[in-house]
C-alpha cells in the first residue's frame, strides 16, 4: 500500500497543472509600436553546409532542380516564411571576405581559403549576384556585411557604388558588363563583424574611430537608396561596447548598432543537439532567457544616449549552438534541431517582439545546415526544422502593432519563469497571442484578459512533442510539426486555457 501511495504522488506531480491560472493582461495602445517584420530575419554564412552544399548547388547542377544554383525546394519553403531579410556572407568570414573576388566570369575568380570555419578552399562560384538575385526571388531586403577587419574603406564604398548605383561609374559599368543593368538598392550594410573579436580584436574605442571613418563614406548614390549603417555590436552582456558607440559616434552617422547572443551554457563543452538531459535543458533555457535581460540593458544604455529613438538595436545573430554532429562530412556547426530550439526561438521571439521600440531587426544564425537552422540537406533531401515550424506560426506579428502584455503569478521551473508571452494586431484587425511554456514537465493552466479588445472567435496552433528531444530526421521529416489547437476557451472577453508541458501556441482571435 506505501508503495502504491508512492507511486501514485509520483505519476501525478510529474503531469499537474498548475493550481492557480497564471494571469496574463494583454491591452490596445495606440502609443505601442509596429513589430518590425525585420524581426523575423536571417543570416547564411560560407560556414560549414550553408551555402555551399547547402543553399547553393551549382548552376550546372542536373540533379538538383534549382534557380541560378539555389535550391528550389529551400526557396520555396523560404518563401512560405515571408523572410524580411537575409544577412551574408558572415559572421567571421565577412571580415576575410574580398567581394570582387567574387564577381565576374566564374572560371577566372580567385579561390579563397575559409580559415574561420574548417579551413576549406571556396572557389568564390557564389558571390554578390546570387546572393542579390536569391534576395529579389525570396522578396528579402539583402543586407551586407562588410569587410572591415581585412578589407579597406575604398573596398567598401565601391561595393556600394556595384551594387546602388544607377548612373555612370566605373563600379555600376562593371555590374553592368557582369550582366546586371539595374542596381540592387541595397539598404543594409554591417560596419564588419564582432569587432571585439573575429572582425579584428579591436578595442570599443578603436572601433568607434574606424566606425566613423568607414560610416563618412558611405552615402546612398544619388540620394536613390536609403542606408542604413549598422555599427558591429557588443556580445551577451558588453555593455561598455553599446556604451562606447553610443557616446562617440554622432546619430547622422549610425542607423542601428548591433548585439550577438548565442543560448550556449559553455563554450567550452556546449552539449549535444539532440541527447541532452534535464540539466543541460535547464542551462539552456537559462541562458536563452537571458535575452530579456541583455536587450533591456542595451536598450536602457541606448535610451540614455538617444531618447529620440533615432538609432536601431539590431540582434543580428542568435539562437541555440551545441555540439557539432560529428557524422556529418564538412558538418562545420552543423546540429540537429528539437524542441529544446522551439522553447528557445519562441522565448526569444516573444522578447524581440516585446521590445520592438527599439529592436528592429534580428537575425536567427543560421539558415541552412548551421546551428539552429530553418533547413537541413543531406544530397538530394531536405527537412524543415521545428524551429522553421516557429518562424512560420510567429510571422503573423510581422509588421503588427504590438499589444503590451503582463504576466501575473508566473509559474517557475528551477527559478526561470515558465510562462512567454507575446501579442500583436494586425492590418486586418486580427490579434495573434504566442504563448510558450518552458517547464518540461507540467501544464500551465492560462488565463488571458483583455479588456479592450473586442475577440469574437479564437483559433490556434500548437506546436509540440512527446519529448524534448524530439526532432525532425530525413527519414521522420514530420515528426515535429504544427497541430490544430482547440482548447482554448472565450467566456466574457477572457481566455482560458492549458498550456502542455513544453508547448508553443499560437492563438488568432477575430
Ligand atoms: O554564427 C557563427 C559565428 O558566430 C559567426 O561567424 C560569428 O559572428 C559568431 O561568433
Amino acid at each position: 500500500m506505501r508503495y502504491l501511495t508512492l507511486l501514485l504522488t509520483m505519476i501525478l506531480s510529474s503531469h499537474i497543472v498548475a493550481q492557480q491560472a497564471v494571469m496574463i493582461s494583454i491591452n490596445e495602445d495606440s502609443q505601442s509600436p509596429q513589430i518590425s517584420r525585420h524581426i523575423y530575419g536571417h543570416f547564411a554564412e560560407h560556414l560549414g553546409r550553408c551555402i555551399y552544399e547547402g543553399l547553393y548547388v551549382g548552376e550546372e547542377n542536373k540533379t538538383i532542380p534549382n534557380t541560378e544554383g539555389v535550391r528550389n525546394d529551400i526557396i520555396a519553403a523560404l518563401k512560405e516564411l515571408n523572410i524580411p531579410n537575409l544577412r551574408w556572407p558572415g559572421g567571421c568570414f565577412a571580415d576575410t571576405y574580398h567581394w570582387k573576388d567574387g564577381v565576374g566570369p566564374k572560371e577566372e575568380r580567385p579561390t579563397i581559403v575559409n580559415r574561420w570555419w574548417g579551413g576549406t578552399t571556396e572557389d568564390n562560384s557564389f558571390g554578390t549576384h546570387n546572393f542579390l538575385n536569391l534576395c529579389e526571388v525570396l522578396g528579402a531586403e539583402p543586407y551586407l556585411s562588410a569587410n572591415v577587419g581585412s578589407g579597406t574603406v575604398q573596398e567598401l564604398i565601391d561595393w556600394v557604388q556595384y551594387t546602388n548605383h544607377d548612373g555612370v561609374s566605373p563600379m555600376a559599368d562593371w555590374r553592368r558588363e557582369n550582366g546586371r543593368e539595374a542596381p540592387w538598392k541595397v539598404k543594409y550594410w554591417g560596419v564588419g563583424n564582432e569587432t571585439w573579436g573575429c572582425g579584428g580584436n579591436m578595442t570599443a574605442e578603436y572601433y568607434a574611430d574606424i566606425y566613423r571613418q568607414y560610416a563618412t563614406f558611405m552615402p546612398g548614390w544619388s540620394g536613390e537608396t536609403e542606408i542604413y549603417r549598422i555599427a558591429s555590436g557588443a556580445s551577451e552582456d558588453d555593455y561598455h561596447w553599446t556604451e562606447t558607440l553610443m557616446k562617440n559616434v554622432p546619430y547622422h552617422l549610425m542607423e542601428a548598432v548591433a548585439l550577438h547572443d548565442y543560448a550556449v551554457f559553455d563554450w567550452s563543452d556546449k552539449g549535444p543537439s539532440v541527447n541532452f538531459d534535464d540539466e543541460i535543458y535547464f542551462k539552456s533555457m537559462e541562458q536563452a532567457l537571458k535575452m530579456e535581460e541583455y536587450v533591456t540593458k542595451h536598450i536602457e544604455i541606448m535610451d540614455k544616449y538617444d531618447p529620440e529613438n533615432k538609432v536601431a538595436l539590431f540582434v543580428d545573430e542568435w539562437g541555440g549552438w551545441y555540439d557539432a554532429e560529428p557524422e556529418v562530412k564538412n558538418g562545420v556547426l552543423y546540429q540537429q534541431n528539437t524542441i529544446r530550439d522551439v522553447m528557445i526561438a519562441g522565448t526569444v521571439l516573444n522578447t524581440f517582439n516585446n521590445h520592438a521600440k527599439r529592436v528592429k531587426m534580428a537575425n536567427l544564425a543560421q539558415m541552412v545546415n548551421v546551428l539552429q537552422a530553418v533547413i537541413l540537406t543531406d544530397k538530394e533531401k531536405m527537412i524543415k526544422t521545428p524551429t522553421y515550424h516557429v518562424m512560420h506560426m510567429y510571422k503573423v506579428h510581422q509588421d503588427a502593432q504590438l499589444l503590451p502584455s503582463k504576466i501575473d503569478g508566473n509559474g517557475q521551473f528551477r527559478g526561470l519563469p515558465t510562462i512567454s508571452v507575446s501579442a500583436s494586431k494586425d492590418k486586418t484587425g486580427k490579434i495573434h497571442i504566442s504563448l510558450v511554456n518552458i517547464d518540461p514537465e507540467n501544464d500551465i493552466a492560462v488565463e488571458l484578459d483583455m479588456p479592450n479588445l473586442d475577440i469574437k472567435d479564437i483559433e490556434g496552433q500548437i506546436l509540440t512533442s512527446d519529448k524534448l528531444q524530439d526532432h525532425n530526421s530525413f527519414d521522420n521529416p514530420e515528426k515535429v510539426i504544427p497541430k490544430e489547437f482547440k482548447d482554448a476557451k472565450l467566456r466574457k472577453g477572457k481566455i482560458s486555457l492549458t498550456i502542455p508541458a513544453h508547448s508553443l501556441i499560437v492563438l488568432e482571435g477575430k
